[in-house]
């Protein structure tokens, strides 16, 4: 059912189609949320890639549970996922940082993600810093850079219906190898 929502989604929503909250909760109780984009779902979960220090790190090293949200507004439909999160393997962070461009790639070593940034040019210089260092050659995948997977237990399907009587169904992973369909309220 994701599959063909989401390929729904490839085909009408505009823009990042494959953009997606993300909710952690810190070691404080505090939840927190930002945008993350999807790079690959399967039957073992679903997988973005981001930096290893940065706050939604911290946040999954002290709670790896988490839950993502598709809301797109072209097909008036909402997915809702919750699951635990660890992190993909170091060949799968290979092969995707691979993939990417090679400025996205030499970002991925000068940004320290949700660091307080001391100068003003901080960042400039530190990409030119690293423009320089990998100006010849490979760029290889940053330690700190890599994928995590959300294993889920929870989906929820939403709906948009006339006069707000929406359509709900949630699937709950029983954790023997089955999935409980059901319909909820709007
Ligand atoms: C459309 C969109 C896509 C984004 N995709 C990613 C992504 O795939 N990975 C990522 O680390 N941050 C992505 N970001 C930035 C995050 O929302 C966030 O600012 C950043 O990851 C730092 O979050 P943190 O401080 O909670 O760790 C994206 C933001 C937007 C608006």
């Amino acid at each position: 059912m994701f599959t063909q929502w989401f390929g729904e989604a490839q085909t009408k929503e505009k823009t990042y189609p494959d953009a997606m909250a993300l909710a952690t909760v810190s070691d404080s109780g505090m939840p927190d949320v930002r945008i993350v984009l999807l790079k690959k779902f399967d039957s073992m979960g679903f997988v973005f890639f981001t930096n290893y220090q940065g706050k939604k790190a911290r946040d999954l090293e002290f709670n790896p549970k988490a839950s993502l949200c598709f809301y797109w507004k072209s097909l008036e439909k909402q997915i809702r996922i919750s699951g635990q999160v660890e992190k993909v393997t170091e060949v799968e962070s290979d092969d995707y940082f691979e993939s990417r461009p090679h400025l996205s790639k030499v970002g991925a070593w000068a940004s320290k993600q949700s660091e307080k940034m001391v100068g003003e040019h901080d960042l400039e210089k530190r990409l030119a810093e690293y423009t320089l260092k990998f100006h010849f050659g490979k760029v290889p995948r940053p330690p700190h850079w890599g994928g995590y997977r959300l294993t889920p237990t929870r989906f929820e399907f939403w709906e948009e219906r006339p006069s707000r009587i929406h359509r709900r169904r949630q699937f709950l992973w029983t954790g023997d190898g089955k999935w409980i369909c059901e319909k909820i309220y709007p």
